[in-house]
C-alpha cells in the first residue's frame, strides 16, 4: 500500500538529537551562563531550541550552532536564544517566610544600626519579569518611608534574559496576579491600569532599576556595597560545583550586617568564614558578621 504524500507530515523541523549533538549544546548553555541541563531535561532543552530555531528560520541544529558561534550576529542570536532555554517562573512574594525575616527581624537591626542619612541597596539576582525586585521595594518602602525621618533604599534587579527584564521594566501584570500580593499593599503600591492588567505605583518604579548581568560575572558588576542581596530559585540551574563559588562571590558584595537571602534548600553545606546562619528552618539566609 503506498501512502500519500500530505503536508501534514512534512516538517522542517529538526527532530532527533544525537547524544554528542545534546552535550555540545550542553556545554555551550553551562560556558556562557553556568546553566546546566542534565540529560533528563533534554526535552525542554530541545523544546526551547526548537522554537527559537522555528522563530529563526534555522531546521539544522547544527548550522544553528555554527550561526551562534559567528561574531555580532551570534551574539544577537544567543542573547534572543537564552530567554527560550531558562525558565522565568516567578510570583510576587514568592517565598513568604523569607519577606517575614527581613520585615520582623533583620530590617529593624538595620534600621536601629545605621545612620539616618544612609540608604539601603538591595540587589534582585535573577530577578525575571520583576516580580521580586517589586515586592522587595514594596516592602522596604512601607517600613522605611514611615521612620522618622523617612529612610531612602534603591534596588538592582538583574537577569540574564533580555525580554524578561523588558517585561520587568513595562511593569504592567494580569489582575488575576494581583492576589499574589498581600492587600495591606494593594492602596500604596498598586495601580489598576488597561487591559485587565495593574502596575505598580511610579513612586516604586522609581527606586527599582533593571540590568542584564550574567550572574557568573556578577561580581565584575559595578555595584556598590549592598545591605540586602535576594537570590532565589536562580543557583538551582546551575552545576553543584559552581554554586559555592557563585555565592562567594555575592557573599563579597555584601555590607558588615548585610543579608543574603536564598531560596529554602537550593545549597547544603555552603559557608563562608564573613558570613552566619539566621533565620529559622523555614528560611536560608546568610548574615554578614560586623
Ligand atoms: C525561575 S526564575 C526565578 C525568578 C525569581 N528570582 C524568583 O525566585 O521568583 C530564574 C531566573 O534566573 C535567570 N537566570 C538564569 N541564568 C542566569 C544567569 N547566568 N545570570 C542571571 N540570571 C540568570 C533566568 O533568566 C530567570 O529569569
Amino acid at each position: 500500500m503506498s501512502m500519500a504524500f500530505s503536508p501534514m507530515n512534512f516538517s522542517l523541523e529538526p527532530t532527533r538529537m544525537e547524544d554528542a549533538e545534546f552535550d555540545r549544546w550542553v556545554r555551550l548553555l553551562e560556558s556562557r551562563t553556568g546553566v546546566t541541563v542534565p540529560l533528563e531535561r533534554k526535552p525542554f532543552l530541545l523544546s526551547g531550541l526548537r522554537r527559537r530555531m522555528r522563530e529563526a528560520g534555522h531546521t539544522v541544529f547544527a548550522s544553528y550552532y555554527e550561526e551562534l558561534l559567528d561574531g555580532v550576529r551570534g551574539r544577537v542570536e544567543w542573547a534572543a536564544l537564552v530567554d527560550h532555554l531558562t525558565v522565568h517562573e516567578t510570583h510576587f512574594f514568592r517565598h513568604q517566610p523569607s519577606f517575614q525575616l527581613i520585615r520582623d527581624e533583620w530590617l529593624p537591626e538595620w534600621i536601629d544600626g545605621t545612620d539616618e542619612d544612609q540608604s539601603l541597596h538591595a540587589l534582585s539576582v535573577g530577578c525575571s519579569t520583576g516580580e521580586e525586585a517589586f515586592s522587595i521595594a514594596m516592602l522596604l518602602d512601607s517600613v522605611l518611608t514611615t521612620q522618622n525621618p523617612p529612610r531612602r533604599f534603591g534596588i538592582t534587579a538583574t537577569d540574564v534574559s533580555q525580554p524578561a527584564l523588558g517585561v520587568a521594566k513595562n511593569a504592567h501584570y494580569p489582575v488575576a496576579r494581583m492576589h499574589e500580593v498581600p492587600v495591606e499593599y494593594w492602596e500604596s503600591c498598586l495601580r489598576r491600569s488597561e487591559n485587565d492588567t495593574f502596575t505598580i505605583q511610579d513612586r516604586l518604579r522609581k527606586r527599582v532599576g533593571f540590568a542584564r548581568v550574567n550572574l557568573l560575572h556578577a561580581t565584575r558588576a559595578p555595584f556598590r556595597q549592598l545591605d540586602l542581596i535576594f537570590c532565589q530559585n536562580v543557583l538551582i540551574y546551575f552545576a553543584r560545583e559552581r554554586r559555592g563559588e557563585l555565592l562567594d562571590g555575592l557573599a563579597r558584595l555584601l555590607r558588615p550586617s548585610g543579608l543574603l537571602v536564598l531560596g529554602a534548600g537550593e545549597i547544603t553545606g555552603w559557608s563562608h568564614p564573613q558570613l552566619t546562619r539566621t533565620g529559622g528552618r523555614q528560611t536560608l539566609a546568610f548574615r554578614r558578621n560586623p
